[in-house]
Formats: structure tokens, sequence, C-alpha cells
């Protein structure tokens, strides 16, 4: 059922169950988010998404909520752009300038908010992980679970299994194409990809011959999992767009001929 909320002065029309982030993005109201991602369920781990709500009867208490988890209501008044809300950004920005002062995305946003230099103590060996967890996430929802946090405290990280090359990994790249700040890295060389510490092959057009943008564990994967026909998956786009005209030309003789039999 839809409904009606305000969203920095402007009433904006919103849906049962949908979150605050989603409603403002529709109505053109930016709010930055780092972990979330239209694939994934929320997760509320990055907090920079966070705006001031309220309602009516709340009697002017305004609280800081992730936008990305919460839920839309009638009468909720939101605020994405008070000076209360900037404050967190920038305490967010500012302490994940320290971590990874090097994710050009991260000086970005922390710039915009007028964060130039962190406030912390920067880490000792950073890298440009953010521990969003969006990685981990995609993996779980698209693919095989085959990369997770790994360690404690200071020196949680993304990783595999006992830091090895993760067995059920299927080199579908969905884990370094969300990553917000590209600290998951991969190579990619004639028909090998290689990510994880692991070598796969690509899969080549049966008709073409050409390498296609998918490993053949990831081809068996979704041939499996979508229950698609394996031999979609076998050919590049062209050669099945070829296939296809081909087959469109076959029915338009068959129409124009009339017959019923079978067009050679
Ligand atoms: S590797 Fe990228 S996607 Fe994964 S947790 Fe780190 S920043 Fe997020
Ligand atoms: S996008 Fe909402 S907490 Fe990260």
């Amino acid at each position: 059922m839809a409904f009606f909320m305000t969203i920095n002065g402007k009433r904006v029309e919103a849906n049962d169950g949908e979150m605050v982030l989603g409603a403002a993005r529709r109505a053109g109201i930016a709010i930055p988010t780092l972990c979330h991602h239209e694939a994934v369920e929320p997760f509320g781990s990055c907090r920079l998404c966070m705006v001031e709500v309220t309602k009516p009867e709340w009697k002017g208490w305004k609280g800081l909520m992730t936008a990305c988890l919460y839920p839309c209501a009638p009468d909720l008044i939101v605020e994405t752009d008070s000076e209360r809300v900037h404050q967190v950004r920038r305490n967010v920005l500012d302490l994940l300038l320290a971590r990874c002062p090097d994710a050009e995305l991260i000086q970005k946003l922390a710039a915009e908010y007028g964060v130039h230099q962190t406030s912390f103590m920067q880490r000792e060996k950073p890298d440009k992980c953010i521990l969003c967890g969006l990685c981990v996430r995609i993996c779980e929802t698209a693919a095989t679970s085959a990369i997770s946090t790994v360690q404690r405290g200071h020196d949680r990280e993304i990783g595999t299994p006992w830091g090895e090359p993760p067995p059920d990994c299927i080199g579908c790249l969905a884990c370094a194409h969300v990553c917000p700040t590209g600290h998951i890295q991969y190579e990619e060389t004639g028909m090998t990809r290689m990510i994880w510490g692991r070598r796969f092959e690509l899969q080549r057009c049966e008709k073409t011959g050409k390498p296609l943008p998918i490993t053949k564990e990831q081809a068996a994967f979704l041939a499996k999992r979508q229950n698609m026909n394996p031999n979609y998956l076998v050919t590049s786009a062209d050669a099945n767009r070829k296939q296809t005209a081909e087959t469109f030309a076959r029915i338009a003789r068959w129409n124009k001929l009339g017959m019923q039999q079978e067009v050679k």
C-alpha cells in the first residue's frame, strides 16, 4: 500500500516495506551510501547513509537512523542534509580516511564533506577495504559463499578459508564488481582469469572461438542454479543474436510461403 511521508520538506510517496533510502532516491533526493547494493539485502555497516527522522507524536525528538535500514512510515519526517547529519557523515568519513587513506572514493566523499585529512591515527599498512561486507554478501547471494570476513579486531579483513585459494570460487568477479573502493583485484589475460589466488579458464564461444567473459566453473554453476540451457552459456551474445536472427528469418520465410512444411 502506498502512503506519503516527508523528506527535506517534500511530500514523498512511499510503499509498505520500503526503506527511506529507496523512497528518497526515487524522489531524486541523494543520500550517500557505501555498503548498499540493490542486489543484496541492506546490512547497515558503513553508517554513511545516516539521516534524521521524527514523527509529529515524538514531540520534537529526532533520531539518527541509517536510511538503508529504516522503514518508511506514514507521517515520517526525514532530514537528509541537516547539520547533525553532516556531522555524523564527517565523522564516518574521517574514520574511513584513517582506515583507507588511498581509496579514491573515500577521499572524494570525505572532501565533499570538508574532510581533507583524517584526525585519527592512520593504519600502519592501509589497504582500500572499508569492511563494508558487500563482496561477501554478493558472493552469498549470487554465487558460492567462497569468501568471508576473517580474523578479529584490527586484523579483520575479507579473505578466503585458511587464506588459501578458495575451492568454491567460480571466478565470477561479482565481489570485485560490487566493491565500492576497488580493493579486490583480478587479472585477465587471453583465456585466463586470476582472482583470490585461483586461475580460471574462460569459456570459449563454440561458434566464434573467442573467449567469453565467463569462466567454465561459472557457466556450469549458472546452468545448474538458473536451470539455463548450457548451450546458451557457451556461445557469445553475437553468435546467439545471429542464431536468433536466422530463426526469425526462417519463420518469416515460412509465413510468407504459408507452407506447412519445415523451411530449410
Ligand atoms: S573488499 Fe570491497 S566490497 Fe569487500 S568489504 Fe572490502 S570494501 Fe567492501
Ligand atoms: S548504506 Fe546504509 S549503512 Fe551503509
